[in-house]
């Protein structure tokens, strides 16, 4: 071959390569930017299988939980994922971190529900401790228990210590003692979602009606606070209300004290940050699998008041938070005020296909928004 066609066959393999690369691949084919909503492949090129996630940081590297999600069903055939990253970008797959029984007795035998996972290590015990949404097999979504596992090493393995409903016999820290010995009852409406029984239920109906049992918990996050307390923040009362709930010093219980933030709100996916010793959460509304507008709440105090404000999302497809639903959010280590919106967009007909949706936390007026970026990288905080 002469060398004007060794050139023009370099050139022809230069331009082929990078056809069948992903802009955010850099030269040694690692990720060197996030691109919302595309196949995002971990260190063994398959795309990361890690939804409803949450991250925990621990000596100097990023863990990513998620639920492992299969081709035909969102039931949980497999457990929880556990990746590791230093970068953000490019995911490590460390396995399976807590894995689904085959014993039928087990409430998390294979076929139960395992939603959004979130894991926290506790100093005090020198242990990580994980909690996600548990639903029992064969039971839809009725049993809204939150189940606890704990490891001694970050990517699991997990046991599972316990799983139910969360404060039973305990009333919110913010329910009147008028709102506690209310008589209405459930049973009292032969309708929902008319305005008389809306007011009851921002009165507490359905806390009364579970105050024996415990409180409902589903879509759910943790937080650990500046001073070590953990909080457990989950959709409550039929998915209507929020609960914020403190956790005991070893993070494996509750302190009792809880609070209800935006009774009838219906609020779901919650995801909380703080900075400049403000409490933020994103959440969502309550449409399945399909998505929604976020909302964004403040507050001063993590057990309230809370304030609502208008949508955090800006621009083409805000109204349904660029096509997913919040997770997460990440604070970036190493940079002032950087946070990271966690998101899926869910497939709910192939949920393995499952894209996530991790846009930067911008602010405008000491609030934060979201803007849609088909490619961005973490120098945008700089
Ligand atoms: C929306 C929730 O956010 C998801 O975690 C999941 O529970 C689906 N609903 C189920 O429809």
């Amino acid at each position: 071959m002469n060398f004007k066609n060794f050139l023009i066959l370099n050139i022809i393999l230069a331009i082929l390569i990078s056809c069948g690369q992903s802009s955010s691949v850099n030269i040694e084919g690692e990720y060197s930017s996030f691109t919302p909503g595309e196949i995002w492949e971990d260190n063994q090129g398959v795309h990361i299988n890690a939804h409803g996630g949450g991250i925990l940081y621990h000596e100097g590297v990023y863990y990513w939980f998620g639920e492992h999600k299969g081709e035909r069903s969102n039931s949980a055939f497999v457990g929880v994922t556990c990746y590791s990253s230093t970068d953000l970008y490019n995911w490590k797959n460390e396995g399976v971190a807590l894995t689904v029984s085959d014993d039928e007795e087990s409430p998390i035998v294979r076929g139960s529900v395992i939603e959004r996972p979130k894991v926290i290590y506790n100093a005090k015990t020198d242990k990580f401790v994980m909690y996600f949404h548990l639903e029992l097999k064969g039971r839809g979504y009725e049993a809204a228990h939150v189940a606890v596992a704990v490891s001694d090493n970050v990517a699991g393995p997990y046991q599972l210590v316990k799983n139910g409903r969360v404060n039973a016999g305990k009333w919110p820290l913010n329910m009147t003692d008028e709102q506690r010995n209310y008589t209405v009852e459930s049973a009292h409406f032969d309708k929902w979602w008319t305005p008389q029984w809306m007011e009851a239920l921002k009165d507490g109906l359905f806390v009364r009606r579970d105050f024996e049992e415990g409180q409902m918990s589903r879509d759910m996050t943790l937080f650990v606070d500046d001073d070590n307390k953990a909080y457990h923040i989950y959709s409550s009362e039929e998915n209507l209300t929020l609960h914020i709930a403190e956790l005991t010093d070893d993070y494996l219980g509750y302190t009792g004290d809880y609070v209800r933030v935006e009774p009838g709100g219906h609020n779901e996916a919650p995801a909380i940050f703080k900075k400049d010793e403000r409490y933020f959460m994103i959440t969502s509304g309550c449409t399945g699998w399909d998505p929604n507008a976020a909302r964004l709440l403040t507050a001063d105090n993590i057990m309230g008041p809370w304030t609502l404000h208008s949508n955090p999302a800006l621009g083409e497809d805000a109204e349904l938070t660029f096509h997913s639903q919040s997770t997460f959010i990440i604070p970036v280590q190493g940079k002032e005020d950087a946070f990271i919106f966690m998101a899926d967009r869910w497939r709910p007909k192939n949920p393995i296909d499952g894209r996530y949706v991790w846009l930067p936390i911008l602010f405008e007026d000491g609030l934060p928004v979201l803007k849609w970026f088909d490619e961005w990288d973490l120098s945008i905080f700089d």
